[in-house]
């Protein structure tokens, strides 16, 4: 089997891996520094749409950088976080569950930030189907795709044992359910968020 056709799961999000990615500085993907900026954009967007979050779901909330920054934000949140991985869970406190369980709830921002790409195909269209039904208005999303693993990530800090797709089929699946308001920022497209037209992507 090949690196690429490998199915990730849940044992692999072990200490090993948090370690890694998130922990190690000379092997990390994004410092604090990088966390606080990414949840200030968020907080700001969110402010200028006049979009008030009162509940958060973080989905594969991982080590949990974007809770500290987002709820010093804003204060009274809810602040929900589900993960596939026992080792998160454990230690950060998340529901145990995969996106593709998530049957319940809607939140005023979804976070799915870089879980996506461990998905195969059929179960990235089910997991964007889930964010859309979990989303009553702004999602912030990410996932790495082809085109970012061949010009823009650092390689030797990232994981290659996904499933690369390009970033037009993310755009594709994404758009049947929301709208690209750039940044990684989208609204869901039955959410009340009213936006100048040069500011959305479609
Ligand atoms: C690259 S890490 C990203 C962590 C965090 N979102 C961040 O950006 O710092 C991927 C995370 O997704 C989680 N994950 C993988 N598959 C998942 C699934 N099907 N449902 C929920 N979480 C999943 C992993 O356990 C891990 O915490």
């Amino acid at each position: 089997m090949s690196r690429l056709s490998r199915k990730p799961g849940p044992a692999a999000f072990d200490r090993d891996y948090f370690e890694r990615y998130y922990a190690d500085r000379r092997t990390r993907v994004a410092s604090d520094d990088q966390s606080i900026l990414v949840c200030s954009f968020i907080h700001a967007y969110a402010a200028f749409l006049d979009w008030p979050v009162r509940s958060i779901l973080d989905i594969g909330a991982g080590t949990g950088r974007f809770m500290r920054p987002l709820k010093k934000l804003w204060r009274d949140v809810r602040y929900t976080g589900v993960d596939v991985s026992d080792y998160a869970c454990h230690a950060y406190g998340w529901q145990h569950k995969s996106i593709l369980d998530l049957d319940r709830g809607r939140y005023d921002l979804v976070l799915c930030h870089d879980v996506l790409q461990y998905l195969d195909r059929k179960d990235a269209i089910a997991g964007i189907e889930r964010l859309a039904a979990r989303c009553r208005g702004l999602l912030y999303f990410s996932a790495m795709t082809s085109e970012d693993w061949r010009d823009n990530v650092d390689r030797a800090r990232s994981d290659r044992d996904v499933h690369l797709r390009s970033t037009r089929w993310y755009r594709r699946e994404l758009g049947r359910h929301f709208r690209n308001l750039g940044g990684g920022v989208f609204a869901q497209r039955d959410a009340p968020i009213v936006t100048f037209a040069l500011h959305a992507f479609d």
